[in-house]
């Protein structure tokens, strides 16, 4: 058994964050979503893994200093090979698979082919965050050998996802976001298939937003009497595609985390509940109310850092507040009157309070963020 990770495709509902790096590398209680799939599959035994990746690309970004625009290359797939190598620090065997432009799922399967090599395997979706692994459902698989199975979760806004419609535990239709959902069954980004999901997706033709769909594929099967089995899981999941679910997903991390302090923390600071602390980071005058967590060589001073938050290394607070957020590397949030709450804080982000008069917000952004002031 193989193992299929996509992390190619173009994150546009984490921009800004996603103009500079590949959502999958997004952290989530300080460890890439991409991080927590690699290492469900390890854990489920499987040791050969080919990830998908989108080729560079050219975008338009300011020069920190004279505010003019260049193009530069943003490089999620360098990022990608960069983060995760060889794959030996996870116990894998990691091949690189280059896909020439985000053309869907099934597209991403079809140029697999080669690699699977007529071997069973588990597609995963490289931005899908599943709380409890995917080893019972790998054996399942092992145990059934159906041509395909596919993992299902109850959710309130079906017509976001492929959504399936069973008879018992069979699969019997399945639509990719479907304007007039038939169940509350969505398709979690995590599927099991034979080699005869190579027949479907050369078979299928581009979805109307011209892409080749997984969804269509496994329809495909289902349409020519293949076995296609379910498994609904009752754990928690989540595609992390939005703010609001990277959020989430950080606080089902945090929820797990044990104390662990290994900076420096002053006899002015108070620690409550579970609070980790990497090394070389130093806390004065400050609340840590966990879960949460810090990276290395992070300052904090005279600050309250609240429950569900995730600091990376070298970031800097000095008089804030700050609960429910992710704070990417070395950004650096300084005299901030109110509480900031429910945010994604990128690398280098600088958030600071002025003196100047007259009193105004003076804002330097990235495109396609956002800031709510009140
Ligand atoms: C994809 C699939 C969809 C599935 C979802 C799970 O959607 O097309 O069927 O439910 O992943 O994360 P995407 O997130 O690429 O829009």
């Amino acid at each position: 058994m193989k193992a299929l990770v996509l992390a190619g495709g173009r994150g546009t509902r984490l921009r800004p964050i996603t103009h500079t790096s590949a959502k999958q590398l997004v952290p989530v209680a300080n460890k890439p979503v991409l991080f927590y799939g690699l290492e469900a599959i390890r854990d489920a035994g499987i040791r050969e893994v080919g990830i998908v990746v989108s080729d560079p690309r050219e975008m338009l970004q300011p020069d920190l200093r004279t505010g003019q625009r260049t193009t530069v290359m943003v490089n999620s797939q360098a990022e990608i090979r960069a983060a995760v190598g060889d794959g030996s620090a996870f116990g894998l065997q990691v091949a690189y698979i280059e896909q020439e432009a985000p053309l869907g799922l099934a597209h991403a399967v079809k140029i697999s082919e080669g690699y699977m090599a007529g071997e069973p395997f588990v597609m995963y979706l490289g931005d899908n965050l599943i709380k409890d692994g995917i080893t019972p459902f790998v054996r399942e698989f092992e145990q059934e050998r159906p041509n395909a199975q596919i993992l299902l979760a109850h959710v309130k806004t079906p017509w976001e996802f492929g959504v399936a419609e069973l008879e018992g535990d069979r699969v019997v239709r399945l639509e990719e976001k479907p304007k007039q959902p038939r169940s509350d069954l969505a398709l979690v980004g995590v599927y099991l298939f034979d080699r005869t999901i190579f027949e479907a997706v050369h078979a299928i033709a581009p979805s109307r937003r011209g892409e080749l769909e997984i969804t269509d594929a496994i329809q495909f099967l289902i349409t020519n009497g293949r076995r296609v089995r379910s498994h609904v899981i009752s754990g928690w999941w989540k595609d992390t595609g939005k703010v609001e679910d990277m959020l989430e997903g950080n606080r089902m991390m945090l929820g797990g985390i044990e104390l662990d302090i290994r900076g420096e923390v002053d006899t002015d600071s108070a620690i409550e509940g579970r609070v980790v602390i990497g090394p070389g980071t130093k806390v004065e005058r400050s609340r840590l109310r966990g879960p949460l967590v810090i990276g290395a060589n992070a300052r904090i001073v005279d600050s309250y850092v609240g429950p569900f938050t995730a600091l990376g290394d070298g970031v800097e607070l000095s008089h804030c507040e700050i609960e429910h957020s992710i704070v990417l590397e070395r950004a650096r949030i300084h005299d901030v009157p109110r509480r900031i709450e429910s945010s994604l804080i990128g690398k280098d982000v600088v958030v600071c309070a002025s003196d100047a008069r007259p009193r105004t917000h003076r804002l330097m952004l990235g495109d396609s963020s956002r800031v709510e002031l009140s």
